[in-house]
């Protein structure tokens, strides 16, 4: 019978447990899981012997990969893959997946009311500012940047994006300003919303020099990664425009040094874009989806290693 580990430090929603057990009892594997676990010791004896790895945002290190002698396949529920060492997988003859857009619309949302919580000092009663009207720049157009393109035209926000490994045509359809720079981007838009991986290229992008380019009022949104920021970059920007606010669903390191903007900054205590029971379900369903279609088929739909 095969078996497969359910290792998440941030539980998915009961409804999206269910549904994952129901896909692998049909299947006929054993499904163990490990969830809220602090000890990274119970990691590696729990996925000594299992042939498949759920994982959300958990790190699968080279450490865990190789602990995992009968590891066949790890599938990350979500978007980002940065927390997978894709090499030690490679080495080991682990293919690696995730489930790109299962739970992007959840994150959409999240980056819109992060803005409107902005916007309106932060619910505290204060008079504040409207989206209408004010520029967005979407700063990556993928699975997340579209629906928050899409969500942003019901305020009537005038939005750009750049993308140099999106469709230009399919972003002019959606009624986006194409920006074919960064530094355009950031120049021309009150918001920006950050949608990049964290790569080797994106890491400390998002600099005191970027950030300078931001017209008076801006607001700087991450519901992507603290690491595609420059927390040195960021803390003097906040220090030197005292309009510049920022906010985001990941606690940079610098979180204390940053709490005395908290009148402009304000970071969620726990990441939690993908902390609905819709995308739980979504990214989960499709996760064990996906390790029944590999262990039975051989599908590689959606591998991240090639
Ligand atoms: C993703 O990359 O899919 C999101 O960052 C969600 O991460 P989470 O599963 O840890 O909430």
């Amino acid at each position: 019978m095969k078996k497969v580990l359910i290792a998440t430090e941030k539980p998915f929603a009961k409804t999206a447990v269910d549904g994952i057990k129901a896909v692998f009892q049909k299947a006929n594997y054993e499904v163990v899981m490990l969830e809220k676990y602090t000890d990274k010791a119970d990691f590696l004896k729990a996925v000594a012997d299992v042939d498949a790895l759920i994982i959300r945002s958990d790190k699968a290190s080279r450490e865990v990969i190789e602990a995992g002698k009968n590891l066949k396949i790890i599938v990350r529920a979500g978007a980002g893959y940065d927390n997978i060492d894709l090499a030690a997988a490679t080495e080991k003859g682990v293919v690696a997946m995730n489930t790109p857009g299962q739970n992007s619309n959840a994150v959409a949302e999240l980056a819109l009311g992060m803005m409107v919580f902005m916007a309106r000092g932060q619910f505290k009663g204060i008079s504040g500012t409207e989206l209408k009207g004010k520029t967005l720049g979407i700063h990556a157009y993928g699975a997340v940047g579209r629906l928050v393109a899409k969500i942003a035209k019901g305020f009537e926000m005038e939005i750009h994006a750049f993308d140099p490994f999106a469709s230009k045509e399919a972003m002019e359809k959606d009624g986006v300003k194409v920006e074919n720079s960064v530094e355009d981007l950031y120049s021309k838009c009150q918001y920006i919303s950050l949608h990049i991986p964290a790569t080797a290229e994106t890491k400390k992008s998002i600099n005191f020099e970027l950030l300078s380019k931001m017209p008076k009022g801006a607001t700087l949104v991450n519901t992507a990664r603290k690491e595609v920021i420059d927390e040195t970059g960021l803390a003097k920007i906040l220090e030197e425009r005292p309009d510049f606010k920022y906010i985001s669903d990941i606690a940079p390191e610098n979180h204390a040094d940053l709490l005395k903007f908290a009148e402009r900054y304000y970071s969620t205590p726990k990441k939690q874009g993908a902390e609905t029971s819709e995308a739980n379900i979504n990214a989960g369903l499709a996760a064990a989806n996906q390790i029944v279609n590999f262990l039975e088929k051989g599908d590689k739909t959606y591998q991240v290693n090639k």
